[in-house]
This record gives C-alpha cells, structure tokens and sequence, in this order.
C-alpha cells in the first residue's frame, strides 16, 4: 500500500524519468541480457542493442507505466487491459514481472544518481511491485 509520502516521492520520480524517454527500453534490453530466458516471449522481435522495435516497446512499457502513475488510487482498473493482455494473451509468468521491475531500478539509479534515494527507491518498488500484483492478478 503506498502511502501519501510514496505517492509524492513517486510523482517526482515519474517526472525525472520522463525526461529520459529511452529508459524504457534500456530496462528492456538489461531484462534480455541479464535474464536471457525473458526473450522467448519475444521471438518475433529483433533484440540487438539498438533494436527500433525494442525502442518502440521501452515507449509503450513507459506509457503504460504513465499511465499508472497518474492513477495511483486505482492502479487495478487503470492497467486491467494490460493485465488481461499478460495473462491471457501473452501468458507472461509473473516472475518476469519482477525481473523487469529490477532491471528499472537499475536504470534508473544510473539517470537519477544520487537523487535517487534510498526514500526514492522505496517508494518506486512499491509502486513497480504493485503493478506487477495487478498485471498478475488475472492469473487466478
Ligand atoms: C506488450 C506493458 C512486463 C511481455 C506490452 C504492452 C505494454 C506492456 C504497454 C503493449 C500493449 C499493446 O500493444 O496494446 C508492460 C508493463 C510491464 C510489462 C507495464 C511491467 C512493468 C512484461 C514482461 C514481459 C512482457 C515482464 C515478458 C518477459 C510482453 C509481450 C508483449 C507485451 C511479449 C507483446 C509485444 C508485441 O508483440 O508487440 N507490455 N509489460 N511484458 N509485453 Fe509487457
């Protein structure tokens, strides 16, 4: 449960992020390459560095996650598209979910730096934790 603090510490990490509008796809391609076995869900997809269509996803993942973060009170409607999209769809398993989640904090620590702090940080798991628990909530 995010509390208000987190809801504010999250809105003025979400406007630092949106000005590194590759970020999503940077967390993408640690996704591929530090966990290899993400890739199988993306065959039809070219996954070199510098990849357009990993470009273009990274600017989806990030909208989506936008989307989220104008919507915190109500994270479960916001992304039920999304979440039936993953689990019926695409049948992501939801570790993934996390895996993804870990990379961004990577990232994201290497744009921020040290204003990414470790009150930032928390804030942001448990905003990137609670999607996860909505995009996995349709599993069962
Ligand atoms: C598609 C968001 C995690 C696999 C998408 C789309 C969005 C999205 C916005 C595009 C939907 C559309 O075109 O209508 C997210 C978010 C995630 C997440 C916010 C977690 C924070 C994952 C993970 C995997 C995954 C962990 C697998 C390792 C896919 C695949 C597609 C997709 C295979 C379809 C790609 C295509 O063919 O264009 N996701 N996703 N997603 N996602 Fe996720």
């Amino acid at each position: 449960m995010l509390t208000d603090s987190d809801k504010k510490l999250v809105l003025q990490v979400w406007e630092k992020v949106i000005r590194h509008p590759d970020c999503g796809a940077e967390a993408l391609e640690r996704l591929f390459t530090t966990y290899p076995q993400t890739k199988t869900y993306f065959p039809h997809f070219d996954l070199h560095h510098g990849s357009d269509q990993v470009r273009n996803h990274g600017k989806k993942v990030l909208a989506a996650l936008g989307n989220a973060v104008k919507s915190l009170g109500n994270l479960s409607q916001a992304l039920s598209d999304l979440s039936d999209l993953h689990a019926y769809n695409l049948r992501v398993d939801p570790v993934n979910f996390k895996l993804l989640a870990q990379c961004f904090h990577v990232v994201l620590a290497t744009h921020l730096g040290n204003d990414y702090t470790p009150e930032a940080h928390a804030a942001f798991d448990k905003f990137l934790s609670a999607v996860c628990t909505v995009l996995a909530e349709k599993y069962r």
